[in-house]
């Protein structure tokens, strides 16, 4: 059998076999489901059948792809959204406090945990400001987190939770040119801010390609940078640290493998393959995922076309008078790109508790705002860490929210189960 045919086969075994059923209550409603087609499969044959499987021509293909939709003129790929802020939180405190003179790292105490793993792992102190109920960080504390720490603050990193970005230009004036910002865009591929693409007023910006994200690489991360300094430091801190830039299969490409000058204490002649110019880790992305990430990243529009209708019908279903009492919805907007649909319980006489256990016995998933208030999580509350005000918000969004799906795999009678479920809720309870 040719390679072709083989190719074909699989692409009609997948478009047979990737065929979803939905029954009312019996089938399971995820939260979040990712959107895998017969050509997503197709795509990845053809690497199988390539017999190259780490970083190749997809991953180049999906790196383009990734800098027309960002907008920034440098993307690294890695091997997860955790991994994306490792190097770029790693690469920002690396330029912008070389000496290690600075302590702390402004970041907001509800989200998700490895957006501040790395300010830790790295050496410095987490300052957890609040969050707003419509899922921002909170300005004034920002403001006055900035004025308070000074010298002491070398930057900030802030995540667009859930796709609603905040405003990152403001928070961009209010740390001024001397401290970084990174935006974690891992929920947010396709949401603007200031009406660009989120991540263009950082210095850094993160992307996740895990299944329930916007578009999916099975597994995958990438770093987004300004300048071709920056870019080598994150390529450099996620290639082992190494001071070689030729892609795997290169050699030679700087024309210097065996005279390069900048080699510390080694001797003369030394190979520049193994001169490390970084203290750096092996976080590269595998031609498997770059292949599925641009297979997938040609059907961006429509994923966030969807998620913005699916979350308007929802919205537009359980906005009502009556429930009003009861849950706060957040109101969709032009800038966001949801990536989940959150629901605040302000209830005196039902907990989200209550409402998270009905609709998941209803096979309809939930899920918490990621970790909630960080300084309650096992993992960081006995960490160095500085709050700026109580965190308020931060434990009513703990306590209080949860999130179903808007994945574009939904159809209308699941979006209908799900809003009879809550109706259902409401019923049962007496409240309507
Ligand atoms: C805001 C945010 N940042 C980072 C991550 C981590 O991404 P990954 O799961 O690819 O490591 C996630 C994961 O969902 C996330 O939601």
């Amino acid at each position: 059998m040719d390679k072709t045919t083989i190719i074909e086969e699989i692409n009609r075994y997948a478009q047979e076999n990737l065929v979803h059923t939905f029954d009312p209550g019996k089938t399971y409603i995820p939260p979040a489901a990712p959107q895998l087609e017969a050509s997503d499969v197709k795509t990845l044959s053809e690497v199988l059948l390539q017999f190259w499987y780490t970083e190749y021509k997809y991953c180049r293909k999906f790196e383009k792809e990734l800098e027309r939709v960002t907008g920034k003129p440098h993307v690294s790929l890695v091997n997860s959204g955790s991994s994306a802020s490792l190097v770029a939180i790693t690469a920002a405190v690396r330029i912008f406090d070389p000496g290690h003179t600075k302590k702390y790292i402004l970041t907001c105490a509800t989200g998700f945990p490895t957006t501040v793993s790395p300010i830790i792992q790295n050496g410095y102190i987490p300052i957890y400001v609040d969050m707003n109920d419509d899922l921002t960080p909170n300005l004034f504390s920002i403001a006055s987190a900035i004025d308070f720490y000074d010298s002491a603050l070398v930057g900030a990193v802030f995540a667009h939770t859930l796709g609603f970005p905040f405003d990152e230009k403001k928070i961009r004036e209010l740390l001024g040119p001397d401290r970084f910002l990174v935006s974690d865009c891992c929920d947010a591929l396709g949401a603007t801010t200031s009406n660009l693409p989120v991540g263009s007023f950082s210095d850094f910006s993160t992307l996740s390609f895990f299944p329930s994200h916007h578009i999916m690489a099975a597994e995958g991360g990438a770093v987004m940078s300004n300048t071709d300094e920056h870019a080598s430091l994150v390529s450099s801190i996620s290639n082992w640290g190494r001071s070689c830039f030729c892609r795997p299969g290169e050699s030679n490409t700087c024309g210097k493998r065996f005279t390069w000058e900048d080699r510390g204490d080694l001797p003369e002649g030394w190979d520049h393959k193994y001169i490390f110019s970084e203290v750096g880790y092996n976080l590269k992305m595998t031609e498997f995922q770059g292949a599925l990430g641009y297979s997938q990243i040609q059907r961006l529009d429509k994923f966030v076309d969807a998620r913005k209708e699916n979350y308007q019908y929802l919205y537009g279903e359980l906005n009502r008078s009556e429930y009003h009492p009861h849950i706060h919805l957040i109101e969709p907007s032009s800038s966001f790109s949801p990536f989940g649909f959150p629901i605040l319980v302000t209830s005196d006489v039902f907990t989200a508790g209550d409402l998270i256990a009905w609709l998941e016995g209803h096979k309809v998933g939930t899920r918490r705002l990621f970790a909630g208030n960080l300084v309650r999580q096992p993992g960081f509350m006995n960490q160095r860490y500085a709050i700026v005000g109580d965190l308020y918000g931060s434990d009513m969004l703990m306590n209080q929210m949860f999130w179903i799906s808007v994945s574009p795999s939904l159809n209308r009678s699941m979006l209908n189960y799900m809003i009879y479920m809550i109706d259902q809720f409401f019923i049962s309870r007496g409240l309507v």
